[in-house]
């Protein structure tokens, strides 16, 4: 048949089109036409390259016995990470390659449209058994192939195609047979496509999502477009489907019945859908030859005085920005995956998705419409390394690659126009400028004029209908509220631009620890009604699964592979770690953009209760308030509160008894927490959404005049059951032996401290990580033991003088820390503009002490902010209460380790060994705390969580003053406001030891 040599497709691989032999693109829905499911266990063999692809590998023929089986669908470098048993197989026994990560970079040359002959070609062949074909023909559809695909059925070449995360069809009718059918598809990982889906992620490959084999019987519908308004002005559903044959509609719970195609109904009694009110109806759609059932909402999408309106209503975006991942199948997700997706979000009042930066599987999109999501439906799009040439020879601007951008675009909305939770096309991400962008925005406004275009690279906004942008700051997006914001050059455009309605298609980089500023992003969403809100980069850590060599788990990032160019941690920025568990950045933003705010005001009357309702459409007739009254953690008494329905963006009032003062070094808490009374398939009875707390603190605890003084003796120094040593270390307290303390100033860099601003870099340059600690004095004052100490690292002179001042309270030891910082607490920065050095501050990661403990300690009590870790920019996710915790729970395990583990606003902890001794800290000014089997320099030294091993010491680091999170790893810094400058400082607080043993 075909004896000419195969050259594994060189020309193909190399052409500007985006494929051949495809059928147009078009939406598929559930039909009474046979389907053929041809996922499942296939032949493979990967191949190098060009020069080692198989020979007559479409012959039916030929014998793959020898060949591996894989999975279909599948991302073949991950499948080689396990042997066929599915065991993950140590590193560097890969069998297909390994994953690449890179973030901008493209992991080969540019020279377009060439790409490399070392070209991993995956070979992938499978038969299937097909009877009576009848009359009808037959399409074969790929839900999505990474990236360029060759097709041939019983050794005829159907064609190929590009466009990794997009559908593709070719009719297979003239190559079936009855019988026995050979399916051979050769992927190869690169081709001139590759220059378009640069985006930030790991470079992989395969037949990853579904492959089936479709019956198009005689008179069935090829194409349908459900057209499905809402006119809020009449409340009536306006409907209209488009198909390509003579067809008829029925929407049997509306009435609807035998609708002819094409023409248009208003139907009186349809509610609407929203992603509040995701309400949908079956609707069936019949032809002669073919039967569709399609599930529909009716919604309406307008930009209205430059805010966009759902049927009517303003909306506000809560959203995240979510890549398709998984950490043992890569881009490959099951169902129950992409629905775990669609109910976390839900249930941490996520409202919106920007599919970054390519179409999810389509399945993702129905739960998007059943359960109520937002979508900003982005085009498999990205050509961002091509900034790093200074955009020279960028697809977007060469015209070569028009047919390309289109052919996604059109492959984008085809398949997508039925859902209703898609209000946005987004073009791509991150592609520069150019003509091909512009005609992708006119195709879609011809095409369908129903939703909005969104492109965040067009920054003028000229051919899209929403302003956006990614990672401004605070200040920025501030102006940009008030209009007030920087002009562009050209002045129509400009106008134009601050006419539309905006959101951050970025914000809040959630790489590691953090993001901190949410709350100020909400505020300031919150004041400006052209601020749409925003997309929180990213929905989740890409990390791999992977075993060290003891047999650990770990999730491995960029580099982990031995990628000669890659982006290491930089794919870890998501809400959830890669096991799906939710972060602190995700519990945060929960609390930040909870749909119910509740606010207090202690008056004359009582305790008001101020609920304010921030959903969009929904009012509060399904949720319950329920409230407590808590003494240092102790319920007191609780109940329900009775507040009326409060409407969409309305507020109302309750009122409680005000709380009576507690006693001195108490706080006595009333909590309002906001739960489901009517359920949804999203949220089940019960479940909270927002939480409210009024919190009354005691007068100080009374100063106690020392019963004992300080005494010297041969070891140093001794209170009561304290003893120092002779530079005025604490030694022991009681039973307990302890190490310290240290001034604390450092921290191991989180990752938005590794960002930009190089703030890692300046507490190198200061050597905060390296500081030398000297005992000045140590004296009695008073009934004070004073020990009087500098801290300063080798070469600079930027530190502080310390006093600690110990005194005996009589059943505590009261310690007050006095620093003052010395020296210049800045770096060289950018020359000015008159060429004189300019000097940048350099801010102090923390101001605290650090005790060495004994290991053992089974675990934490405190009363405070909890249950996880806090930070002074993000501390909305978490709660006042009585807490407890194991060592180990009091460790965030980021997949790069850094500072973590916080938990700040305490005004009482207990540290509790095994055998019963306790160490308990207290104060009436909250203070933080860490306690750490490993020390700061080992956390920050390691590349994973399973580098860090427990020590003989327990490390306790109490923390009275940092510097914020920020989310400065892509984002800005922390806010002003958050930032900690040296400065003096004075805290107090009582330390104490009980319990037997030690
Ligand atoms: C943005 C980009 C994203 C991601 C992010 C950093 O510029 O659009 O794809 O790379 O930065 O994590």
């Amino acid at each position: 048949m075909h004896e000419s040599h195969d050259d594994g497709g060189r020309a193909a691989l190399t052409s500007f089109e985006p494929g051949a032999g495809r059928l147009a693109p078009r939406s598929v829905a559930a039909s009474d036409a046979r389907v053929l499911d041809l996922d499942g266990s296939w032949s493979f063999r990967l191949a190098g390259g060009l020069r080692d692809v198989t020979q007559g590998i479409a012959e039916p023929s030929f014998d793959d016995s020898a060949w591996d089986r894989v999975s279909v669908p599948g991302c073949w470098q991950l499948q080689g990470l396990r042997d066929a048993g599915g065991e993950l197989l140590p590193r560097g026994q890969a069998r297909y390659g390994v994953p690449a990560y890179t973030n901008v970079i493209y992991p080969f040359p540019i020279d377009p449209p060439a790409v490399p002959d070392e070209n991993p070609t995956g070979e992938y062949r499978r038969w299937f058994e097909l009877e009576d074909l009848g009359s009808s023909s037959w399409t074969l559809r790929f839900e999505g192939v990474d990236s360029h695909a060759t097709v041939w059925l019983n050794g005829v070449q159907l064609g190929w195609s590009t466009g990794s995360r997009l559908a593709t069809e070719f009719d297979a009718t003239p190559a079936l047979r009855e019988g026995r059918n050979l399916l051979a598809v050769r992927v190869s990982q690169w081709s001139a496509s590759s220059y378009l889906e640069d985006q930030d992620m790991w470079w992989v490959s395969g037949i990853f999502r579904s492959v089936r084999l479709l019956e198009r019987p005689a008179g069935g519908i090829g194409d349908h477009h459900v057209m499905a308004d809402f006119d809020h002005t009449t409340g009536e559903g306006v409907l209209r489907v488009v198909t390509d044959v003579p067809a008829t509609v029925d929407v049997p719970e509306l009435g609807v019945e035998g609708l002819p195609a094409g023409e248009e109904l208003r139907i009186a009694g349809a509610s609407p859908w929203t992603a509040e009110t995701p309400r949908l109806y079956d609707v069936v759609i019949r032809s002669e030859g073919e039967t569709l059932s399609v599930r529909v909402g009716f919604r309406t999408v307008r930009v209205v005085d430059g805010v966009i309106t759902v049927n009517g209503a303003p909306i506000r975006f809560r959203g995240v920005n979510r890549h398709e991942w998984h950490p043992d199948t890569g881009r490959t997700l099951s169902e129950d995956v992409l629905r775990a997706d669609v109910l976390l979000m839900k249930r941490h009042n996520v409202n919106a998705v920007r599919t970054s930066h390519y179409p999810p599987d389509a399945r993702f999109l129905d739960l998007c419409d059943e359960l109520g999501l937002w979508v900003i439906d982005e085009c498999d799009l990205e050509t961002h390394g091509f900034e790093l040439v200074g955009w020279q020879g960028n697809p977007s601007a060469d015209p070569r690659w028009r047919t390309a951008y289109l052919d996604r675009m059109e492959r984008t909305v085809e398949r997508d126009k039925n859902h209703p939770s898609v209000i946005i096309w987004s073009l791509g991400n991150e592609s520069g400028v150019g003509d091909n962008l512009r005609a992708m925005a006119e195709w879609v406004h011809d095409r369908d004029p129903s939703r909005l275009v969104h492109y965040e690279g067009d920054f003028d906004s000229s051919y899209v209908d929403v302003y956006s942008r990614m990672y401004p700051d605070h200040a920025e997006t501030e102006l940009i509220g008030q209009g007030a914001d920087a002009r562009t050059n050209d002045a129509t455009a400009d106008a134009h631009r601050r006419g539309l309605p905006m959101l951050l298609c970025e914000y809040a980089h959630a790489m590691g620890n953090g993001p901190g500023g949410l709350t100020e992003y909400e505020a300031l969403f919150d004041r400006y009604e052209r601020l749409h809100g925003g997309f929180v980069w990213e929905w989740i850590d890409h990390g791999i699964r992977q075993v060290d060599r003891e047999g650990r788990e770990f999730f491995a990032y960029g580099g982990d592979f031995g990628e000669p160019v890659h982006d290491g941690n930089f794919i870890a920025d998501g809400l959830l770690f890669p096991d799906r568990t939710p972060s602190p950045g995700l519990l945060e933003y929960a609390a930040v953009i909870a749909p119910v705010r509740v606010g207090f005001v202690d008056g004359a009357g009582g305790l008001t209760v101020r609920i304010e309702n921030r959903h969009d459409v929904i009012d509060t007739a399904g949720l319950r308030f329920l409230w407590t009254v808590e003494l240092d953690g102790r319920a007191e008494e609780s109940g329900e509160l009775d507040v009326p329905v409060v409407a969409a963006r309305d507020v109302s009032e309750a009122l409680l008894p005000s709380p009576a003062i507690p006693p001195p070094g108490s706080r006595r808490v009333v909590t309002v927490r906001v739960v489901i009374a009517q359920p949804t398939p999203a949220l089940p009875e019960g479940h909270e959404i927002a939480v409210g707390q009024h919190v009354v603190t005691g007068p100080p605890v009374p100063a106690r005049v020392g019963a004992a003084r300080p005494q010297r003796d041969e070891d140093g120094w001794r209170i009561d059951r304290a003893t120092f040593d002779h530079s005025g270390d604490l030694t022991a307290l009681g039973s307990l032996v302890l190490q310290g303390p240290r001034l604390d100033v450092w921290r191991a860099p989180t990752d938005n401290d590794r960002g930009w601003l190089g703030h890692d870099r300046a507490w190198q340059e200061l050597g905060l990580d390296r500081l030398l600690h000297r005992v000045d004095e140590v004296d009695v004052v008073g009934d004070e033991l004073v020990v009087s100490s500098t801290t300063l690292a080798a070469g600079t002179d930027a530190g502080f003088r310390t006093t600690t001042s110990w005194r005996s309270t009589g059943d505590a030891l009261a310690l007050r820390l006095r620093v003052v910082p010395i020296g210049q607490w800045s770096m060289r920065g950018p020359r000015n503009p008159d060429g004189s050095a300019s000097r940048r501050p350099v801010y102090v990661p923390r101001i605290g002490l650090w005790f060495g403990l004994p290991a053992g300690v089974a675990s934490v009590d405190w009363l405070g902010l909890g249950p996880g870790e806090s930070y002074r920019d993000s501390r909305d996710g978490v709660r006042v209460g009585a807490w407890r915790a194991s060592v180990t729970e009091l460790q965030t395990p980021y997949l790069k380790p850094q500072e973590n583990g916080l938990r700040s606003e305490v005004w009482s902890a207990a540290v509790r060994w095994d055998d019963g001794t306790t160490l308990r800290l207290a104060h009436d000014t909250p203070f933080g705390f860490a306690v750490r089997p490993w020390s700061s320099t080992a956390l920050a030294a390691a590349a994973h969580p399973t580098d860090l091993q427990p020590g003989a010491t327990t490390h306790l680091t109490l923390d009275f003053a940092h510097h914020g999170l920020g989310s400065n790893s892509c984002g800005p810094d922390a806010t002003p406001a958050h930032r900690l400058h040296a400065h003096e400082l004075e805290r107090e607080i009582r330390i104490a030891v009980d319990g037997e043993g030690r």
